[in-house]
């Protein structure tokens, strides 16, 4: 199978859980994207999705699917998202994408998030993938040397500003044996807005696109 398949796949799989589920968390990402497509065919069904992206936004009302605020939509009984990294114990880095900040905000307010990811994203030890940390502009450079003394190498994602019209740093080399403390020391550096560790609040559910299975871990 490609890695577009497997996307497909495990999204079509995430369709399980939104069935009877009125308002659907909706994340960001190209294993998402094929979530939204299928979820076309359950317009219907369910009265709208709050959505963690500008871009998602876009592709849910493309598709005929309200979408509404988080604030006045209340708990979501079922987010969907992608991720860049899972460990076995189920926490994420995620933000590949830019849109960490929303992500979590949604995934907070949800009672169960669902992450749908092919096999090529379990990993052992998180931080293979540079972890994104979005930033206040102006604290970029104070946050980079902070995040140095944490032992990451921070690359600033040079003219990319987020829907929320902040900037990220990608940090290499970092080997997050510890992701609850990790995501907790990043987000105590004043500027940081948030960072790509899921591990406070992680997936409860992980369907994985593995050969022509998908695992439920
Ligand atoms: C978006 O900001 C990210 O958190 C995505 O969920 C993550 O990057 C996974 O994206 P893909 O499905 O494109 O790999």
């Amino acid at each position: 199978m490609t890695q577009d398949e497997l996307k497909k796949q495990v999204a079509a799989a995430a369709i399980e859980y939104i069935k009877g589920v009125p308002i659907v968390g909706v994340g960001t990402g190209s294993t998402v994207n094929f979530f939204i497509e299928m979820l076309a065919d359950y317009k219907n069904d369910i009265e709208g999705a709050v959505s963690s992206s500008e871009a998602t936004t876009e592709r849910l009302k493309n598709i005929g699917i309200p979408v509404l605020e988080l604030n006045s939509a209340g708990d979501i009984e079922v987010y969907v998202d992608g991720a860049d990294e899972v460990d076995p114990r189920k926490k994420l880095i995620k933000g590949g994408g830019g849109a960490l900040t929303r992500e979590k905000i949604i995934a907070a307010a949800s009672k169960k998030f669902v992450c749908i990811v092919d096999e090529s994203k379990c990993v052992d030890v998180l931080g293979k993938f540079p972890l994104p940390v979005e930033v206040i502009p102006m604290a970029r450079s104070y946050v980079a040397r902070e995040m140095v003394k944490l032992g990451g190498q921070p690359v600033w994602r040079e003219d990319y500003y987020t829907d929320n019209g902040n900037e990220i740093l990608d940090v290499h080399n970092m080997e997050i044996t510890n992701p609850m403390e990790m995501e907790r020391l990043i987000n105590d550096i004043t500027g940081v807005v948030t960072n790509g560790l899921f591990a406070h609040r992680d997936a409860d559910i992980v369907l994985i696109g593995k050969g022509d299975k998908v695992e439920t871990m």
